[in-house]
């Protein structure tokens, strides 16, 4: 099915379209094939939602600005949230700090070798209660946030890919972080590099177009 790429599981890649895969030309092919990441959108949208992508592939070594990740919270903090609770919370490690070893050390596996280029890992948490009682919309909450700073990256010519493959529990105790307080996603974020320097099973993703289940599977019709 058409329906998305499974790209939180680096695994073989599927060729989006072109020649049938199989010979070694063909497959050497598609890996030197210009990579189009940019969205087929049914209608026309803003461009900066049409070209925002997720990479695995980062450019090592760069470090971003104050100013860079002021803007990315200040994206954040300006997200919509239920009755403006703003359960949202982030931990920032730069690249080359212990914090970021720290994070980097909670990750999946998977996820550890290729998110150690990022300029920067985010944790994201959300806050399941304040002062006046539980925020049953937290996460809803949270991930618009996300969604507002992953656009500004974007804008900032910045990358971001989220992860949900991390141990959360060994997060939180890292860092002291207790109830109300989740932990759900770390964001690596930096600099789009090239994917040809990443094994091709995590790079596969990166090569390939990208999918979307079609609005008639999203309309639920009365
Ligand atoms: C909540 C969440 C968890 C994710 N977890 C992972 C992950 O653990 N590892 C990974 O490589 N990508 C992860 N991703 C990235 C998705 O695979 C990616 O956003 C999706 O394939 C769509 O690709 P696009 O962002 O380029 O449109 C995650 C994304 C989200 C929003």
């Amino acid at each position: 099915m058409n329906d998305g790429d499974d790209a939180d599981r680096p695994g073989p890649a599927a060729p989006a379209r072109g020649p049938a895969a199989g010979s070694a030309a063909t497959e050497g092919a598609r890996m030197n094939a210009p990579i189009d990441r940019h969205a087929t959108t049914a209608v026309p949208i803003h461009p900066l939602l049409a070209s925002r992508h997720s990479t695995r592939a980062f450019t090592p070594g760069v470090d971003l600005g104050d100013d860079q990740i002021a803007a990315l919270l200040e994206a954040a903090r300006w997200a919509p949230s239920a009755g403006n609770t703003q359960p949202w919370r982030f931990l920032v490690a730069r690249r080359d700090t212990g914090e970021f070893k720290r994070v980097l050390d909670c990750l999946d596996p998977g996820n550890r070798d290729w998110a150690s280029h990022a300029s920067a890992l985010l944790v994201a948490a959300r806050t399941d209660a304040n002062a006046k009682g539980p925020l049953p919309h937290a996460a809803y909450d949270l991930g618009q946030a996300m969604a507002h700073l992953t656009f500004q990256a974007a804008a900032e010519g910045l990358t971001v890919r989220q992860m949900g493959g991390f141990d959360a529990a060994a997060l939180a105790a890292e860092f002291g972080l207790e109830a109300p307080l989740v932990p759900m996603t770390v964001a690596a974020i930096g600099v789009a590099g090239d994917p040809a320097g990443l094994p091709e099973p995590v790079a596969g993703p990166d090569r390939r177009a990208r999918v979307r289940l079609g609005i008639d599977d999203l309309l639920i019709r009365p």
